[in-house]
């Protein structure tokens, strides 16, 4: 089978050819239809995350045909079409994970080759309405959006959510699913195009948060904030905190633009925010998300498709922000 293959830090991927994927006890192995990007692989290559180990085939996401088990995983399972859960070892808190949690393509080989080998317990049901490509655009982003906006944003209906850098993966998540639960949204990002694009989807209005003072316009146009989803934080944080209505939430499951220098702690108590952090989902997560995935048709937005052996195009794509929603590897035509 063909593999994409991280063998160096700040270098191109690999092509390789490697051996046919062999399962152990409890394993499944799936034969890959696509995968998907996110930033995460990005961060790897350049060598900006904890306990990288090499050569590694990087790829949290990944939907495919089941081709093989292991002992003591039930035969039924073999040609099932499935997506893959890419948190694994949660453990028994829902409201964190354990010391032991771990994410599919690094340390364990994921889904960046034609074949993957998972724990046949991450494997679940390939939503029906999707395609091969928008099910592998799901898992982490998806999961990600679902917790941030629903167990750890507490999201009500008719509440006004902000979700920021709405260009990003797990933003426009945020973005279908906020719209779906009845909640009024606006976004910002740094580009008038993805703007546009979020106001096709449904939110009511945009600002380019690299505009000095974005947020004294939507003040001065609309209500303030009940629920703001950000992966930014930096600088613009300080912004988040002003367009926040008194009583409201902010739930960060990123920090791309770094820490931010300074944090208003008197705006925080005197606003009576409530600061939430996110990382992903729980197993509970996982189903709540499928589960509202399919009771409201939500598609993945897929920016682009490429093929393996273009895969480092596609994390040129990635490094640049120049995608809106997720970018794809299709492994099979
Ligand atoms: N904790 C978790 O479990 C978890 C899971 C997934 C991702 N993350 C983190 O979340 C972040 C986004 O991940 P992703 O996979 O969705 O990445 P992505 O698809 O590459 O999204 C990146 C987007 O972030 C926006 N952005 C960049 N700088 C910004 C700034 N200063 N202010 C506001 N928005 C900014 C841009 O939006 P525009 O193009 O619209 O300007 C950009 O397109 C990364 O830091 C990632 O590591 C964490």
């Amino acid at each position: 089978m063909k593999a994409f293959v991280l063998t160096q830090l700040k270098c191109p991927l690999q092509l390789e050819e490697r051996d046919g994927l062999v399962p152990g006890p409890g394993e499944a192995v799936i034969a890959l239809q696509a995968a998907a990007l996110n930033r995460r692989d990005y961060w790897i290559t350049q060598g900006m995350y904890p306990g990288i180990q090499l050569p590694i085939v990087l790829g949290s996401d990944g939907a495919g045909v089941v081709t093989h088990v292991g002992e003591g995983v039930p035969q039924d399972l073999l040609q099932r079409q499935v997506i893959i859960n890419p948190g694994w070892n949660w453990g028994d808190r829902e409201a964190v994970h354990g010391n032991a949690f771990r994410i599919l393509g690094m340390p364990d080989d994921g889904t960046f080759a034609g074949e993957v080998r998972v724990p046949a317990a991450y494997v679940a049901a390939k939503p029906e309405h999707l395609s091969w490509q928008e099910a592998a655009a799901l898992p982490l982003a998806g999961v990600t959006a679902y917790r941030a906006v629903f167990t750890q944003g507490r999201l009500q209906p008719g509440e006004r959510v902000l979700i920021s850098g709405v260009g990003g993966g797990v933003a426009t998540f945020a973005l279908q699913y906020a719209l779906a639960a009845g909640a009024t949204v606006v976004v910002t990002s740094s580009s008038a195009e993805k703007i546009e694009k979020a106001i096709q989807l449904g939110a009511t209005a945009g600002f380019d948060y690299t505009v000095e003072g974005w947020h004294k316009q939507l003040l001065a146009e609309q209500e303030p904030i009940d629920l703001i989803i950000d992966s930014a934080g930096g600088d613009g944080y300080a912004n988040l905190l002003d367009a926040a209505a008194p009583g409201g939430r902010i739930v960060n499951y990123g920090a791309t633009a770094g820490p931010p220098k300074k944090l208003d702690l008197f705006k925080v108590f005197w606003k009576q925010l409530h600061l939430a952090g996110s990382t992903m989902g729980s197993p509970d997560d996982f189903a709540g998300m499928l589960a509202f995935v399919s009771q409201h048709k939500i598609k993945p937005i897929v920016d682009e498709v490429f093929s393996l052996a273009d895969g480092n195009e596609a994390m040129e794509r990635m490094k640049h922000s120049r995608q809106f929603g997720k970018l794809v590897i299709a492994h099979q035509t």
